[in-house]
């Protein structure tokens, strides 16, 4: 059965929430905790290292009975099962989206057409196992009979995005092997990776689910040239030491001349902004080591499991995703900042650009029209404390109202207690001052404190902050790669969750076409 087809604009909730918005639109937060000194325990979820405080947002206990209603009534409990089961809920490419079967530890079969994708999906995870053991211990050598010391993944997108992210965000639990992305058609992106590296002990992961990307294939081509230049004495007989591939197009991929041994599986049930979990996840395994990754797919199936079976009102991703929705379609809200209190996950945010904005950036819906309400938000940030020191201005004090999600960690890694201390004490400020403001007297009162009464007619009302701005607070013991997956595996089920109840298709991407079919003839002008 096709997922079911229902406007949100037409269900009892929405109307019950849009009322409702008229009694709370206006109402201060603070008086929501003045009412309730239980409101933090109450908005804060609980999950493995994680906790979930969204306990500063514009809501109380009636918002979210109807949030939750609407969630009911967009049926997302028949479409999570529909989702797990392999179901084709990417109607669009007539496909299934089984990115949760790549870090499935349930033991149990998911059949897509008539087979267990389970086999195949152990088999790859034993082929990345074996392959990555043998470059990091140094037994698969390059062409001349040296170790491997470079990884280059070529890919882009999903094929690069995730990868680098979780390489970059991970960087504390990783081995000798340097890594490197090559994404961009830029020359000068392939020329700088390349400049310094050593033909003989780089590895090259060509990423390409369809193989027929322009940027990859185009990197992918200058890399090989490069490769059998004159000054390396390299025939193609040696591409087989030095290339690797990850791809469902196996022609295309024998094509370039990698050998068959070298080629790692990637499946049409897996969309590219949900793959690291396959071997396009290759160069995570590879830097990290495979108990990492595995650790890493393990959270992220912790996080299934929840998704999967806890009640909406105990449900992470699904709270988020009311709570944004609520925020974008009530509040007419444009974007979300994301700002993760760690430097390790500086492309976090982008990530997540890419996860949530191709997936929900769509104006039609599970009918074919066109929708009238809003659908996809923009997402946007970067580290803390950076980020305090360029756009939070405007997050405090512009005329934009702009959610937040915060993600900080109980521990560092290095352990540098003082300077932890003061980036978790940012962490917490910044959620504080968006919530409380400060107001015409307390500025005033400050002013007045410091002996600057001289200059509070001039200044006071620049100094005022409105607050009653929303933002989640996400706390996690520690970064490892158990918690990363976790994380990373609730913002893709925050992204389901949402597309669901915005009655559009989330696993397509025909928006990305256009700009191709027009830069192919440009090209050929
Ligand atoms: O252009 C968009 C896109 O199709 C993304 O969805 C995808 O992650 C990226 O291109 C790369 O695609 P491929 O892995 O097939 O090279």
């Amino acid at each position: 059965m096709p997922l079911k087809n229902i406007n949100p604009t037409k269900t009892e909730s929405w109307k019950k929430l849009q009322s409702h918005l008229l009694e709370i639109k206006d109402v201060e937060m603070k008086s929501f905790f003045q009412k309730d000194n239980n409101r933090k325990e109450k908005f804060t979820l609980n999950f493995e290292d994680l906790s979930l405080d969204y306990s500063k947002n514009r809501i109380t206990e009636e918002t979210l009975e109807y949030l939750l209603e609407l969630a009911n009534e967009s049926e997302l409990k028949d479409a999570i099962q529909k989702c797990f089961a392999g179901e084709i809920i990417n109607v669009t490419e007539n496909r299934a989206v089984l990115h949760t079967a790549l870090r499935n530890r349930n033991g149990g079969e998911i059949n897509v057409d008539g087979s267990d994708v389970m086999v195949e999906v152990n088999e790859a995870l034993g082929k990345i196992k074996a392959f990555s053991e043998s470059i990091i211990q140094g037994k698969f050598k390059g062409f001349s009979g040296k170790k491997i010391t470079d990884i280059v993944n070529i890919g882009i997108g999903g094929s690069d995005l995730g990868p680098r992210m979780v390489v970059e965000g991970l960087h504390y639990y990783k081995n000798h092997l340097n890594t490197h992305f090559i994404s961009n058609i830029d020359g000068d992106h392939v020329t700088e990776v390349i400049k310094n590296l050593n033909p003989e002990t780089t590895l090259f992961v060509i990423v390409s689910k369809t193989f027929t990307t322009q940027e990859t294939l185009t990197n992918a081509e200058t890399v090989k040239k490069w490769f059998l230049s004159k000054q390396f004495n390299t025939t193609e007989t040696d591409i087989k030491y030095n290339f690797v591939a990850v791809s469902t197009n196996l022609s295309k991929v024998r094509d370039f001349g990698i050998a068959d041994q070298n080629i790692f599986p990637m499946w049409n049930w897996v969309g590219g902004r949900y793959s690291m979990w396959s071997a396009v996840g290759l160069s995570i395994s590879l830097a990290l080591g495979f108990d990492n990754f595995n650790s890493f797919l393990n959270g992220a199936f912790k996080m299934d499991e929840h998704f999967k079976n806890s009640p909406f009102e105990k449900n992470i991703p699904v709270i988020l995703a009311l709570l944004s929705i609520w925020y974008n379609n009530f509040f007419n809200t444009e974007s979300e900042v994301v700002i993760p209190y760690s430097q390790y996950l500086e492309k976090l945010p982008p990530f997540l650009q890419q996860l949530s904005m191709e997936s929900n950036g769509k104006s039609t819906d599970r009918n074919g029209d066109s929708v009238d309400y809003q659908t996809g938000n923009i997402i946007w940030g970067n580290t803390g404390t950076n980020v305090q020191h360029a756009f939070m201005q405007l997050v405090h004090q512009g005329t934009k109202l702009i959610p937040a999600d915060f993600i900080g960690f109980e521990e560092s890694l290095h352990g540098l207690k003082d300077h932890h201390e003061k980036l978790m004490a940012n962490f917490s400020a910044q959620a504080e001052a968006l919530y409380a403001g400060k107001t015409k007297e307390e500025v005033h009162l400050d002013m007045k404190f410091q002996g600057d009464s001289d200059k509070i007619n001039q200044l006071l009302p620049f100094k005022v902050f409105e607050g009653n701005r929303p933002s989640n607070t996400i706390l996690i013991k520690k970064l490892t790669p158990k918690n990363l997956g976790s994380v990373i595996a609730m913002y893709e089920h925050k992204t389901l969750t949402q597309g669901i109840i915005w009655n559009i298709y989330s696993f397509d991407q025909f928006g990305v076409e256009l700009g191709k079919e027009l830069a192919n003839k440009f090209l050929s002008k």
